[in-house]
Formats: C-alpha cells, sequence, structure tokens
C-alpha cells in the first residue's frame, strides 16, 4: 500500500514503503529539502511507552539476507552499489550490513527527487554514522559533505565501561556546490561585559553563528511536545535544519516521518511538506499534530 494517507494544501503524508512511495508519487528533482530519520540499527523494538502490550511501533534490528542484498545492489545507483560491495569487505555478511543495504535503495531514490539546489541531512548516531557517510559519499560526492552535525543532548542511562554516549550525527549533503543556505544563530550568554556583547535582563549576550554542536533538549517523558510515538524529535532540531536550507514555498521531504516534526515544522515556516511512513500509527500521529498547526 502506498497511497496518500492525509493531505492538506501545503502536503500529503503516505502511509507505505518510502521507496514504493518515492517511485510512484514523488518526480525527479522536485524536492528542495529532505531530512531523513531512518531506524539507527540499535537492534532494539520500540514501545509508546507505557503500551508494551499492543506490541512494537517498528523494529530496528536487521539479519544478514543475501537475497536482500543482492536486490538492494541492482536497485540502489551504480556508486552506491559500489560502495556496498566495499563496505561487505569491512563489515563482513553481518547484520551491519544488512541494515546498509536496506536504506541504499531508499538513499538511491532520495538523490534522484532532490533539486540540484537542494540539501539532505541524514540522521543516525555514531554506531553507523561512518558507513553511512561513505555510502553518502559514493553517491554525492565526498566535497558535496557540508557538515557532519553533533546532536548534543543530556537523557538518562550510561554504560560505566565507556562515556556516556549522548549525541546523534547529521550527514549534511547537498546536490550542488549551488544550494540553498540561511546561516542561523545561537545565543551564548557571558559573566562579563566584552566589545560586541549586548544586554538584557538576563545579563550579557552574543548571537554567533551556529557551529557543528548542537545542543538541544532530547524530547524526554515530561517535553510538551512530547507525542509518546518512540525516537521522536525535538521541534527545534528540525526547525534549524528547515530555516537553513529551505525558502517559504519550498517542498521538504521526511521519507521516514514519525510523528511529523519535520512536518510540523515545515508547516510553521511557511514550507509545503511531504511526509512518509511506513507505520499507521505514526501517520494519525502526525496528522494530529499537524491539524493542531
Ligand atoms: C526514527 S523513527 C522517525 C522519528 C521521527 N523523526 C519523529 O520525529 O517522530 C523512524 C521511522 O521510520 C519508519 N520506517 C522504517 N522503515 C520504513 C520504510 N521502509 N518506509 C517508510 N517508513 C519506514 C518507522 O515506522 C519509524 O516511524
Amino acid at each position: 500500500m502506498c497511497a496518500p494517507a492525509f493531505g492538506t494544501p501545503s502536503g500529503t503524508i503516505y502511509c507505505g514503503d518510502n521507496v514504493a512511495v518515492l517511485r510512484r508519487h514523488i518526480s525527479d528533482r522536485s524536492v528542495n529539502l529532505i531530512y531523513a530519520d531512518p531506524p539507527f540499527n540499535s537492534g532494539h523494538a520500540y514501545y509508546a511507552t507505557g503500551k508494551r502490550r499492543e506490541g512494537p511501533r517498528f523494529r530496528d534490528s536487521w539479519r544478514w539476507d543475501d537475497e536482500a542484498y543482492q536486490r538492494a545492489l541492482v536497485e540502489s545507483p551504480a556508486s552506491l552499489a559500489g560502495a556496498l560491495e566495499a563496505l561487505r569487505l569491512v563489515l563482513g555478511e553481518s547484520s551491519a550490513l544488512a541494515y546498509c543495504a536496506a536504506l541504499a535503495p531508499c538513499l538511491g531514490e532520495l538523490r534522484r527527487v532532490l533539486k540540484d539546489t537542494g540539501s539532505l541531512y541524514l540522521h543516525c548516531d555514531a554506531r553507523m554514522s561512518h558507513y553511512l557517510r561513505l555510502m553518502l559519499d559514493a553517491l554525492f560526492g565526498r566535497e558535496r559533505c557540508r557538515n557532519e552535525i553533533v546532536w548534543a543532548y543530556r537523557t538518562g542511562g550510561a554504560g560505566k565501561r565507556h562515556f556516556a554516549r549522548k549525541h546523534d550525527v547529521i550527514l549534511f549533503y547537498t546536490a550542488s556546490d549551488d544550494y540553498t543556505f540561511h546561516p542561523q544563530r545561537e545565543r551564548v550568554r557571558y559573566r562579563k561585559r566584552f566589545f560586541g556583547a549586548q544586554r538584557d535582563a538576563r545579563g550579557y549576550y552574543a548571537d554567533v553563528l551556529l557551529r557543528d554542536v548542537w545542543e538541544v533538549p532530547a524530547v524526554i517523558n515530561v517535553s510538551a511536545e512530547r507525542t509518546g510515538y518512540p525516537t521522536q524529535k525535538p521541534l527545534a532540531l528540525l526547525e534549524r535544519i528547515v530555516a537553513a536550507s529551505s525558502n517559504a514555498g519550498d517542498v521538504v521531504l521526511d521519507p521516514y516521518c514519525g510523528s511529523g516534526t519535520t512536518l510540523v515544522a515545515a508547516q510553521k515556516l511557511g514550507r509545503r511538506w511531504i511526509g512518509i511512513d511506513a507505520s499507521e500509527e505514526a501517520v494519525w500521529v502526525a496528522r494530529a499534530r499537524l491539524s493542531q498547526e
């Protein structure tokens, strides 16, 4: 199934496998900005908090499947198939390579639908980011990697045999060297006055250009924006990406839209949007959020 599940004048959400939806509904070079937040190869099943009995919302574990791997080679652009074969030398026939192969046809489709002035942000974590970066280098060209953004947050739980793993990686690529980019700023507070500092009721500050390390609070149980959909990303994170890499009226695509955070950010900032998710529940959650906007 890959029919539109929900539509407004600003956008459409499709329920189904993203590769099938992209092939059927989205034309070549029609999208200005893509944010993709696929499963991370965490090995976990994700449940809505407190609703374990209803079963997982989605699973994120991968098994080696030679047939699926061969299919991925055929269905991916040649450069990406080459990268998968290179990764096979490093990863062997493993769950990690199965995960890379599962993502490859979708990445190929995303490259196809991206406009020449467009950008792609791929959200992953330190377990797989280096392999995915190699795949995106093969697809876009190494020089088109603009940033490896580190999203740092503080959530509960930390191992005792290594430093607490509290960051995700967001790989930012552009389709060409002529791309939309609006520099963003963040407010930094200072104890003392210095040349150029501003002052408000809380003290001295400066609005400085945003670095590639972003401190944005994660969505936790008590967050006002929390929907209960697992792995929901903060709206503030997506607003930065949408504001930086698109203009009003542009089309923003999220092929793993989950609870619809990207679509809400796009709607708030006056962009058009397309969301895709294989889970019917995700589509319902996203739809409810968008209806409130
Ligand atoms: C990490 S979550 C996305 C969370 C989202 N960024 C948010 O803020 O709520 C990944 C999503 O990808 C969806 N998904 C996994 N495989 C998919 C596929 N092949 N096609 C479409 N959606 C898929 C899952 O159902 C899940 O909702």
